[in-house]
């Protein structure tokens, strides 16, 4: 293969598509953060949300749009007026901003979904990619279903929308049903066959419902596409998206079968991966690529002997290059205000609030004095814990458990709510099923718990909890998080987080209510 790289554009959807996973929806904070993290690893577009689906998606968009100068930033919107023209609004303060927006393409879609003929279809393609053009340079256009599609059709599309001045056109594998080689070459074929394909990059989106989304994108940069999108750990709807992190240590580890580069810093792989599982409370599988707990831990004897003795015998990638010693040491008992503000403006982190400053650098202390070694993951779920205690109806005050071999745990627990302090008991299966139940007993929130899982945040004894506690009550899911030296207090901490996430009504999930 010859030398000469082109550049692939790497284009993360974390914010938009993977919080299409359910429940994982952030808060605008929350979104800053990554998106600050994503810009400092050089991710060249930044998917921010769906500024038309809530307020809040909105907000975020507008803030990230304030805040990163680095990456550009982008919005999804429907092939409709008013999300259009709801995407350039989010957009305005970006410093490069771009505007997506889609329509199916597929007959299942045209027919059954918008109900459309497809010169209709084209006709709406055409004036939403002209509108957006009118408010920003920068448009991309996708053909939702793009791998069910005609190939015929898609050409005329795809020309068309050339036409009218989109310069990234996005080929979406929306159900996960494309095969590489498959795929592949409806990329190739597509560039051969628009004759206008030379004005426009064109882009792969793939999902993995048949565990193919890597694979996916991979054969369709062999064959042409240069820009890829993907998500922080794979996150999105259903089975999620492409893995950024798969794609780029696969482009980089096996650069002699790929004509591309990217420009990409590898070493915030692990803070970035872990920064989102911690932010939506989606767990890293231990054995996941590249971020997993597993990923370079080698368990049997002839294994470990081999990487002793030549660290390549079983090893094709440094876990130093994907960021798994960057996290430092960060601070400790001694630290004071300056060195924690140092810290925290390294991790983007600005507290220009002085309560919330004040607030933060309390439960440093107190951490500190639980814990001797205060690392950044400590630090980001501080402030984590911050960010979504604020708009808490319902506080921790106080937990008691009383557990005896052979007997049922006590949980006793004081929570606050609008200036009271309630108390509530009960006895449960194991200690965090009394914490919950007792909870229930006080709140009665008619939810159903869906999933409940623990991770240490650091390694060692001492590490905080991190629990994840996820919720469902009539379709809408949330996951809420609570984090503490104490797994049973963190136990509590997320229940509450959870219960408070789902009274609260701007916590719609961004694809409810209708869009
Ligand atoms: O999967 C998909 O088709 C999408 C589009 C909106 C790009 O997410
Ligand atoms: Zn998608």
């Amino acid at each position: 293969m010859s030398s000469e790289k082109e550049k692939l554009i790497v284009f993360d959807t974390t914010l938009r598509d993977g919080e299409q996973s359910p429940g994982a929806s952030m808060t605008k904070e929350e979104k800053l953060r990554i998106a600050k993290l994503l810009e400092r690893m050089k991710v060249d577009v930044i998917e921010a949300g769906f500024a038309i689906s809530s307020q809040g998606d909105f907000e975020a968009i507008q803030l990230i749009s304030e805040n990163v100068h680095q990456s550009i930033v982008c919005s999804l919107s429907r092939a409709i007026t008013a999300d259009i023209h709801r995407a350039g609004e989010a957009l305005k303060k970006a410093n490069a901003g771009r505007i997506h927006t889609f329509i199916a393409t597929s007959p299942i879609h045209m027919q059954h979904k918008l109900k459309m003929e497809p010169d209709e279809v084209i006709h709406q393609a055409i004036g939403a990619v002209k509108l957006a053009r009118n408010l920003i340079n920068d448009v991309e256009f996708s053909l939702e279903d793009a791998s069910r599609s005609d190939f015929e059709f898609m050409c005329r599309v795809t020309e068309q929308v050339i036409n009218a001045g989109a310069r990234t056109i996005n080929f979406p594998d929306t159900v996960g049903y494309a095969a590489p080689g498959e795929y592949g070459q409806i990329i190739k074929r597509l560039i051969e066959n628009v004759p206008n394909s030379d004005k426009a990059v064109f882009s792969v989106h793939c999902h993995n419902d048949l565990g193919l989304a890597v694979a996916n994108s991979l054969s369709a940069v062999n064959f042409g596409a240069r820009q890829v999108e993907c998500t922080i750990n794979g996150l999105g709807e259903r089975a999620g998206n492409a893995s950024l992190e798969e794609l780029v240590m696969a482009l980089k580890t096996r650069s002699d079968l790929y004509p591309v580069n990217t420009d990409i810093d590898a070493s915030y792989i692990v803070p970035i991966s872990k920064l989102v599982s911690s932010i939506t409370g989606f767990p890293v599988q231990p054995n996941k690529a590249i971020v997993g707990a597993n990923a370079f831990a080698h368990e049997s004897g002839i294994h470990q002997d081999g990487v002793l003795k030549m660290r390549e015998t079983y090893e094709i990638m440094k876990a130093e290059d994907v960021g798994w010693s960057r996290n430092k040491l960060s601070l400790g008992k001694l630290s004071g205000r300056a060195a924690f503000t140092a810290r925290l403006a390294e991790l983007d982190i600005i507290l220009d609030d002085k309560n919330e400053f004040e607030n933060a650098f309390k439960k440093f202390k107190s951490l500190a004095d639980k814990k001797r070694e205060i690392f950044d993951e400590d630090l980001q779920t501080l402030i984590s814990e911050i960010q979504y205690g604020e708009d808490q109806r319902y506080t921790l005050v106080d937990l008691e458990i009383k557990s005896k071999l052979g007997k049922s745990p006590n949980a006793k627990i004081m929570i606050g709510h609008e200036g009271q302090i309630n108390v509530s008991e009960s006895l449960g299966d194991g200690a965090v099923d009394a914490i919950f139940n007792a909870i229930e007993k006080l709140i009665d929130s008619g939810s159903k718990l869906e999933v409940y899982s623990v991770n240490a945040v650091t390694q060692g004894t001492d590490s905080q909890g991190e629990v994840s506690v996820r919720l469902e009550k009539d379709g809408k899911i949330v996951n809420g998080q609570g984090a503490d030296t104490d797994i049973l207090v963190a136990s509590a901490k997320a229940y509450l987080n959870a219960i408070n996430l789902m009274q609260n009504p701007e916590k719609v999930h961004p694809q409810l209510g209708g869009i």
